[in-house]
């Protein structure tokens, strides 16, 4: 399998062109391959290692509403704008690759800007609007990872519950950002190599010597490649049937009591009758 593909320059110089798409098929079955083993796990391990959350004391319970906020409607919009925009790029991106013949260049960069207009809107959405820090990996997290290893090895210890997000909803939201923000820096300097009717990026083919153009369109395909496995695995969990509670808060906004009691630390994920940071 080759990991690169390579052309030759007009001086017959051997450069560096794009990723090799072989690269496509291990993203997908990678992704594949982590949804049977977790299957596999949830079924045969998990339930060896499970231990029953400790209740929260009557006083706290009272505090907190029935319908407890978990995505507020704009963050809702915008997860659903992203998604499509997502998907829309990986089928426009990938199934010319795959042997569907299609007119997808426009339909992908237009995409690629609606991609983009969400990420910055949500970058200014969650430093000043959301609980920033609830979705970051901090200390404690690590704390956390070393004893559900623990956990997972069979030794009794005591986990507790998260915060709004357990650490692999962090780790995959981190994944997202890093190859989101590549994907898309380098996707804005391939606009330069196409013809389109934005009044910025013009098209400039010289604005990188030819293997340049090589790496930035390496990294943009990389990035994507990575897209299919984050994908595929984060579809899965959301219909996993013991993640449905968590699903349903995408679509209608909020988790039951019952399911905030019993997945989060209301001191960690600190909720009021009257508020709660989506
Ligand atoms: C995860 C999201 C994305 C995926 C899966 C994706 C996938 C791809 C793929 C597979 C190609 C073909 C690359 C090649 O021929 O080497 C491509 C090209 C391209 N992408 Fe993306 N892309 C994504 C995001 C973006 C974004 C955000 C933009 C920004 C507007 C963008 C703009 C472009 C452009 C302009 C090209 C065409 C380059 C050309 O043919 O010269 N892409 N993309
Ligand atoms: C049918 C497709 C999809 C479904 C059903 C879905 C479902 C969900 C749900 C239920 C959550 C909330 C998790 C929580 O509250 O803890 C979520 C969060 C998120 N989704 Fe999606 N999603 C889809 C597609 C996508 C796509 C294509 C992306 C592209 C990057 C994406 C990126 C994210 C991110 C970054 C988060 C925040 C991190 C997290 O909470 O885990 N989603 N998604």
């Amino acid at each position: 399998m080759e990991l690169f593909q390579f052309g030759t320059d007009p001086w017959g110089q051997e450069i560096l062109i794009r990723l090799g798409w072989g690269l496509l098929t291990v993203s997908f079955w990678a992704g594949i391959i982590f949804i049977l083993f977790h299957a596999v796990y949830a079924v045969v391990w998990k339930p060896r290692v499970a231990v029953e959350g400790g209740a929260a004391s009557p006083g706290i319970e009272a505090n907190i509403p029935e319908k407890v906020v978990r995505h507020t409607g704009v963050a809702r919009i915008f997860h659903w704008v992203m998604s499509a925009s997502m998907l829309t790029l990986l089928a426009t991106g990938f199934l010319p690759i795959l042997g569907l013949d299609f007119a997808w260049l426009n339909i992908h960069w237009i995409s690629g800007v609606i991609l983009i207009l969400c990420i910055l809107y949500h970058i200014v959405h969650a430093s000043f609007f959301l609980d920033f820090w609830s979705i970051w990996i901090l200390p404690r997290d690590l704390k956390e990872a070393v004893q559900r290893t623990k956990r997972q090895l069979g030794q009794s210890v005591d986990v507790g519950k998260h915060g709004k997000y357990p650490l692999d909803h962090k780790l995959y939201h981190l994944a997202v950002t890093f190859f989101g923000l590549i994907v898309s820096a380098t996707g804005i300097l391939m606009m330069m190599r196409i013809d389109h009717w934005l009044p910025v990026l013009a098209r400039n083919d010289t604005y990188f010597t030819d293997p340049n153009w090589g790496i930035v369109y390496t990294v943009h395909g990389f990035s994507a490649v990575l897209f299919v496995m984050l994908t595929i695995t984060h579809i899965y969990f959301s219909l996993r049937p013991d993640k449905l509670w968590i699903t349903k808060s995408m679509i209608f906004g909020w988790v039951s009591r019952s399911d905030y009691l019993a997945h989060h630390d209301p001191e960690k994920w600190v909720v009021t009758d009257d508020s709660s940071k989506g």
